[in-house]
């Protein structure tokens, strides 16, 4: 049997140990996986990260961030680590078992902790991803997500993580390798993908095809992308929306639970490992793969071809073959596609970036079919309908008795006298009495108290509504972190009443001011406690001297502007 076509080794368990390990596991400490863990886990148990055998140990981690090899001289360039809070890591001994869970708490492995160690996290973040810089998503996990402590040891699997959504289109090593032994399939070429099929893809994948001499293996990434990427149900759909425009005798498609670090180059020569793992014998790299975007100066992270040229080195070692390929664009004169290095001279050239699809999509705007299948972009405007039929948040923040409410109130009956979106409205105090009737107002209960307002607007933008909030929000950190949260969904608008806390306090409306100053209550926003001003808000409101009804037309206004409410 071809070595690509063999079984390979799996850290289960058979059926019965697992079910006599998984009572016995319950007694022991345990850890609930995050979503990047889960993912992590299911390929070490499956046979996709072979030959790790469990989350990477010091000494192996130290290797792999400094040469891209274990310990033990194998070829591996990612750190698999299984980070941990502080807290969890101080009741671990060396030694122990742990049971690890998923986010129901269903244990899927045990893993014997021989490692616990502290990593220098800038160290990985410059060796492992070129740069120490946040605006990489992987960097930006490390240092603000990533637990502070890694463990390391063996795995022992008990069970796959269970999976819901398109069980038939899943695929471990094994049951692909299976699936090419059956059909007899010798020569496959794996297309990684975490983007919609649109034509160039096609074209590139028939191409690949062909040159290889391969069948074709579409093996699209569903564990964790690019955050803002669009989302895997979507994509999946999108993907067999698109599967009857290839011949089904050469073609297949799985999904691969992968969660991805945008690595460029180092995942590039990851992926390939991976795809070995699964029983492939060629792999498509093409331009800028898995590529982060920008970096904090405004400049790609990794050179266009520079993962390329890393697998290039590797492929013999890691035995699989690269089929490269430059960027396709469409040639207008020949309604053909071609690789950039091969456009005819003179030719026009016509191409549609990912920035471009999203601001047309946004827009409601023409989506030509030289570039993508209608099918596609059916279901793509199904998912990420027009900025004016999509949900979102405007935020008031400023002072006590600044006007947030009143203006946030106006606003809310002008968006009501429009119609078409349901209008939620989360004013300051009707939150306190009754989301947060339990807190105070200390920085920790403020911060509660509007990460809660933040949930709620994200699931109302997440729906389609029109969330308005009017709460003081005084730090700029947990403003952010709200607008992180919406604006995964939607947009998010802050408006900065700025009112002066002069003002506010003349006006004293409510009489808390006076007793601010005198004492009587205490860490009163702007006399007893901070405000933090918004630096870059989507707008500021300036009232004194201006009427309500002016201040909130000034809101519509802008949301005309960003085109969320029609003109
Ligand atoms: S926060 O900081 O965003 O959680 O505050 P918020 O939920 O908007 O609640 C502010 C309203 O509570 C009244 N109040 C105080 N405000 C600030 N500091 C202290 N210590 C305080 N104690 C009570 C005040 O009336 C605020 O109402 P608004 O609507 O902003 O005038």
């Amino acid at each position: 049997m071809a070595s690509n076509l063999a079984p390979i080794p799996e850290l289960y368990v058979s059926y019965e140990s697992a079910q006599k390990l998984k009572a016995e596991a319950g007694n022991l400490a345990s850890h609930d996986l995050t979503p990047r863990q889960i993912c992590d886990l299911e390929l070490l148990m499956n046979g996709g990260f072979n030959p790790l055998k469990g989350f990477l140990t010091e000494e192996d981690y130290d290797s792999v961030v400094e040469t891209m090899r274990t310990k033990d001289g194998a070829l591996w360039p990612m750190p698999v680590t299984l980070d941990v809070s502080e807290k969890f890591a101080d009741t671990v001994e060396l030694g122990q078992d742990i049971a690890l869970r998923d986010q129901e708490g269903v244990i899927l492995a045990t893993m014997t902790v021989t490692d616990k160690w502290v990593p220098n996290k800038s160290r990985e973040a410059e060796k492992v991803f070129g740069a120490d810089d946040l605006a990489h998503p992987a960097v930006n996990y490390l240092h603000n997500h990533a637990g502070a402590v890694y463990l390391g040891g063996p795995i022992t699997g008990i069970q796959q993580p269970v999976h819901y959504d398109f069980r038939a289109r899943r695929d471990t090593p094994n049951e692909l390798r299976a699936y090419f032994r059956k059909m007899g399939w010798r020569k496959i070429v794996a297309f990684q993908t975490r983007n919609p099929l649109h034509r160039a893809h096609q074209e590139l994948t028939f191409r690949a095809a062909k040159e290889a001499q391969a069948k074709l293996l579409i093996h699209p990434v569903v564990g964790m992308t690019k955050p803002g990427d669009v989302d895997h149900f979507t994509r999946v759909r999108c993907y067999e929306a698109v599967l009857d425009k290839y011949p089904s005798s050469t073609t297949h498609l799985s999904l691969l639970n992968l969660a991805m670090r945008m690595a460029g180059p180092r995942e590039a020569l990851w992926h390939a490992i991976i795809r070995k793992n699964h029983g492939l014998t060629h792999f498509i790299v093409g331009r800028d793969h898995a590529g982060p975007g920008k970096n904090s100066q405004g400049e790609d992270f990794y050179g266009p071809y520079d993962a390329q040229e890393l697998v290039r080195q590797h492929q013999e070692e890691v035995g699989i073959e690269m089929v490269d390929f430059k960027h396709m664009v469409y040639v207008q004169e020949k309604a053909q596609y071609y690789p950039i290095d091969e456009v005819p001279e003179g030719a026009t050239v016509l191409n549609i970036s990912g920035t471009e699809l999203r601001r047309r999509l946004a827009e409601g705007l023409e989506i030509p079919e030289w570039f993508s299948f209608p099918e596609v972009v059916k279901e793509l405007r199904r998912t990420k309908p027009p900025r004016a039929k999509q949900g979102f948040t405007v935020f008031f923040t400023g002072f006590s008795g600044s006007g947030k409410s009143t203006i946030a109130n106006a606003l809310m009956v002008k968006l009501m006298e429009m119609g078409g979106r349901p209008v939620t409205l989360l004013d300051g105090d009707i939150v306190r009495k009754n989301l947060s009737s339990e807190l105070g107002f200390s920085k920790e209960h403020r911060d509660l108290n509007i990460r809660r307002i933040g949930y709620v607007a994200s699931e109302i933008t997440k729906n389609g509504g029109i969330a308005i909030c009017a709460p003081i929000a005084p730090y700029a950190a947990t403003r952010r972190a709200v607008r992180e949260d919406v604006e995964n969904f939607g947009a998010f608008i802050e408006v900065h009443v700025a009112t002066s806390i002069e003002e506010c306090e003349k006006r004293d409306r409510k009489g808390l001011y006076k007793l601010a100053r005198e004492g009587k209550i205490k860490e009163f926003t702007g006399i007893s406690d901070p405000y933090d001003v918004p630096e870059n808000p989507e707008l500021r409101v300036e009232t004194e001297g201006t009427d309500v009804d002016n201040c909130a037309h000034q809101v519509i206004l802008k949301l005309e502007q960003m085109g969320l409410i029609a003109g």
